[in-house]
């Protein structure tokens, strides 16, 4: 079966600079999600991120930032689930398609902070990740939450992960460094993210929401989008 990658104008006129390619996506895998996530942020990435995405996985599924695929190979998604995997980078897409091990997922390549370019109906969505990334305002990572549920089922839950810069423990010397590294490189664009305006924004258009807060990292999952 091909892969369908559906390409929005809006998407290519993005004219941020390509931050993860292939090669950085593989990099990435083993450094972030094996070590800086557990010894910088507190956060193992196997102990608490793969168990809360393994158990919201519904049988039409969108991952968001997928990256190198590594949730969607890790994640015990059953092969009857429908997968579609949505990034702004045709680079990271690629991979993640690939990486996949599902060669009938579909990719969007978009820019998740407008509204999608699909009319799907979601009953789960994931963002592992993304948010502590994109260079936007806390505002305008919130209103996410907002035009999201438009591609969302009744009874569609969303849930993710992403670290946190403001409000949270104090960074241990790794911490420190790490962060350090990454706003400045442009990596990380979160100084003002909080579990505060995430919370609320969660609150504001889903019924039921659960977040916590392990290390450094926002962890949430909320389910029955307000439409
Ligand atoms: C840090 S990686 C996370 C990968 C994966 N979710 C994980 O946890 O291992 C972030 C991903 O989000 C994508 N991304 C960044 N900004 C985006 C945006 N505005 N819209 C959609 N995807 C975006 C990047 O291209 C990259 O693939």
């Amino acid at each position: 079966m091909t892969k369908s990658i559906s390409t929005t104008s809006a998407a290519e006129e993005q004219s941020h600079e390509v931050v993860y390619k292939s090669w950085d996506l593989l990099i990435y895998e083993i450094w972030v999600l094996g070590i800086v996530s557990t010894w910088a942020w507190g956060c193992s990435t196997t102990k608490y991120l793969l168990p809360q995405f393994r158990s919201n996985v519904g049988k039409n599924h969108l991952d968001i930032g997928s990256g190198t695929g590594y949730y969607l190979r890790k994640g015990g998604i059953s092969p009857s689930t429908k997968l579609t995997l949505l990034d702004l980078e045709r680079p990271a897409l690629d991979v993640g398609l690939k990486r996949s091990g599902r060669p009938d997922a579909r990719g969007i390549l978009a820019d998740i902070l407008k509204p999608l370019p699909v009319q799907d109906k979601f009953d789960s969505i994931s963002m592992y990740y993304l948010l502590h990334c994109i260079p936007a305002t806390v505002q305008q990572k919130c209103n996410i939450f907002s035009h999201i549920k438009d591609n969302m089922t009744a009874d569609g839950v969303i849930h993710g992960a992403n670290v946190l810069g403001k409000g949270v423990r104090k960074d241990n010397r790794f911490a420190a460094y790490v962060r350090r590294c990454v706003l400045k490189a442009g990596i990380f664009h979160n100084l003002e993210d909080n579990a505060y305006d995430f919370e609320h924004a969660l609150r504001q258009n889903f019924e039921d929401v659960q977040t916590w807060v392990v290390g450094s990292v926002f962890m949430f999952r909320a389910a029955k989008p307000k439409l």
